[in-house]
């Protein structure tokens, strides 16, 4: 046996070492204690080592020193050691077949023509009710300064608009919150043609989730440790779940209808702005839907702010489209907004002040109090009444405005890529001069640049053709009533979930390719959103200058965008008092 050939070469070797032959009992004895820790040592590396002894002719892994480390970074990337159900492939097999992810059969139902709905299911958790109903049953406490109870109704659209100045259309039109996206996306998920309660099939998986409206609740006068409970109760719930082992969580998906900053606090002082949930490991995994998301990071995507139009049938959308296509605009630009006169690099101010000097300008000037600024009729009538519309920052880089002036036809003019162009990639046409102005916020700070001069150099049949195009895009920048179904019409909640779902695909099909971009640099994640369709690589960029950050050392977002969030949330409890 070779047991007992092993045992007696290593006496052997011993008695060797020890020179001389056994002169006493002690030496027997210290020989025996020997013997019994080298069948110890051997039991432990035969008996339980994979190598069954019957097949000593089978190679033993650790005898190779280059393909080990081949081995387990082909592993890493197919995260074979998290897999819940082992692969149920041929013992000869040494390679992991396709069969061996728990996705593929979810990759595959894209090859059954007779289903259409191959490759398009989405499985929503069926979450706790503290994650979402109590918080609308408990609306009353959403928010310091609004009564969100209204904002809440009607799926998440609002009270009803009356159409009294004949702005708007009579029906579809809603006094709707800008921070209602969460209830509008997920009641807007319940229309959802593709939907599936098997998890096995689902191109992703919806996490319906109301992280906007939770963190709203505490963003003032609370410790952190009550504004990041649900956050962290969330991925605990989550992770427990068998879905989110089959991919670490990264075709999970959810919704808050807030900007990025809210979630993204730095560190744990009591002092920093908002909850911590997009720095936490899970959340790293899963993709956030927000209206404003970070350029330096990988696990957020801008969606479009809501408009006050949530209509139920296509019809509704292409009589509007008719009717901002016909038009009188008798005012070339115009602007509502107030200034920043405690932000020194706003432009704001400079804005403000050539729309007041020039004849051509509409203002409508948002300031403390009453103020036209905060009534629908009074800016879609100004939008509408408007060749271009200005559309600089305010306090963080976007604005709902933009999305409103584009319902009503009008050409917004933006001074930051990071008003739209990074931002909502998967909504926005990737070639700006299409449907936008840009003017560089230091051509109007440094140069005191003429926006009238720039805007009139603009041929009339140029500004048809993009004012064409920004009508053209209406559909899929609104959110439809989730309480009907547009017939044939894709609006943003479709365009947005159809992008998340290319997205896990995607993923899907690199970990199973092995194809996994191992050189991703996530601060650089805004011009991998910029990218053409197989374009790999990323360098410098014309906007790099807009997206320098402080050399803080973190690698993080830094404070400039904390402070952005504070403001405005000051700016929300001023627009709502
Ligand atoms: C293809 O889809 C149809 C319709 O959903 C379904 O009945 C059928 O079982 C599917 N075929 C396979 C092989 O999954
Ligand atoms: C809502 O807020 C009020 C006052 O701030 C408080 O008394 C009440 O307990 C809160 N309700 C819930 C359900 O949190
Ligand atoms: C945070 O606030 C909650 C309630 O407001 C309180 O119960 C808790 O003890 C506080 N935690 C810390 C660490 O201060
Ligand atoms: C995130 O995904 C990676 C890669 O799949 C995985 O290794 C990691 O465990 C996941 N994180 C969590 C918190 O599940
Ligand atoms: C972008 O659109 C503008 C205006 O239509 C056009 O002049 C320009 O060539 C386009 N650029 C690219 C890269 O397609
Ligand atoms: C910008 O130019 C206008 C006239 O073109 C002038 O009235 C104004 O003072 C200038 N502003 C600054 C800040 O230079």
């Amino acid at each position: 046996m070779r047991r007992r050939s092993l045992e007696s070469n290593h006496h052997e070797e011993m008695e060797k070492a020890n020179g001389k032959p056994p002169p006493s009992r002690l030496c027997f004895l210290a020989t025996l204690s020997a013997m019994f820790w080298i069948m110890i040592f051997y039991f432990h590396f035969t008996v339980l080592s994979s190598n069954p002894i019957g097949k000593p002719e089978q190679p033993v892994p650790f005898s190779v020193s280059a393909q080990p480390q081949r081995i387990s970074e082909a592993y890493e990337a197919f995260e074979l050691p998290k897999m819940k159900a082992p692969p149920r492939s041929k013992p000869s097999d040494t390679r992991q077949a396709p069969e061996a992810f728990p996705f593929t059969r979810a990759l595959r139902t894209i090859e059954n023509k007779s289903d259409p709905c191959g490759g398009r299911y989405i499985y929503v958790h069926d979450l706790p009710s503290r994650f979402n109903a109590d918080m609308l049953r408990d609306c009353k406490n959403l928010s310091l300064w609004t009564n969100m109870c209204k904002f809440t109704s009607n799926a998440g659209l609002g009270p009803p608009l009356e159409n009294a100045e004949g702005v708007f259309s009579n029906t579809g039109w809603y006094a709707t919150n800008q921070f209602a996206v969460d209830v509008i996306f997920n009641n807007r998920m319940k229309q959802y043609e593709c939907l599936t309660k098997d998890s096995s099939i689902a191109a992703a998986i919806f996490v319906p989730f109301y992280a906007g409206f939770d963190i709203a609740r505490y963003l003032w006068g609370y410790n952190i440790s009550v504004r990041d409970a649900a956050s962290l109760d969330l991925v605990d719930w989550l992770m427990k779940r068998p879905e989110w082992n089959v991919m670490g969580g990264r075709d999970h998906f959810l919704v808050a209808g807030r900007i990025t900053w809210d979630f993204r606090r730095l560190t744990d002082s009591e002092t920093d702005w908002g909850n911590k949930l997009l720095f936490l490991p899970a959340a790293r995994n899963m993709s956030m839907l927000v209206v404003e998301a970070s350029p330096w990071n990988a696990n957020d995507f801008g969606v479009p702010y809501p408009t006050y139009f949530h209509p139920a049938k296509d019809g509704d959308v292409f009589l509007w489209q008719d009717r901002m296509r016909k038009l009188e605009r008798k005012y070339l630009f115009s602007f509502a907004g107030a200034p920043r006169p405690d932000n020194p690099i706003s432009i704001r101010g400079q804005i403000i002040d050539q729309c007041k000097r020039s004849k051509v300008c509409k203002l409508l000037e948002c300031d403390f109090g009453e103020s036209k600024c905060h009534s629908p009729s009074s800016i879609m009538q100004m939008f509408q009444s408007s060749l271009f519309c200005l559309q600089p920052q305010g306090d963080s880089y976007t604005r709902r405005s933009a999305f409103d002036s584009m319902l009503a036809g009008c050409i917004p003019v933006f001074f930051h890529p990071g008003s739209a162009y990074i931002q909502y990639t998967w909504h926005l046409p990737r070639n700006y001069s299409t449907y936008s102005v840009f003017i560089p916020e230091d051509d109007i700070r440094k140069q005191n640049v003429s926006i009238e001069e720039r805007l009139k150099q603009i041929p009339p049949d140029v500004v048809e053709i993009m004012r064409e195009r920004v009508i053209s895009l209406i559909p899929k920048l609104i959110y439809a009533d989730p309480r009907s179904k547009l017939e044939t019409l894709k609006d943003a909640f479709d365009v947005a979930v159809q992008a998340v779902i290319n997205k896990v695909t995607k993923l899907r099909r690199d970990v199973i390719e092995g194809h996994e971009d191992k050189d991703f640099i996530e601060e650089n994640s805004w011009k991998y959103a910029l990218l053409d369709d197989g374009q790999q690589t990323v360098g410098p960029h014309e906007w790099d200058p807009f997206f320098s950050k402080p050399k803080d050392g973190n690698g993080e977002s830094g404070t400039i965008s904390a402070e952005a969030a504070k403001k405005s949330w000051k700016n929300e409890q001023r627009s709502q008092a």
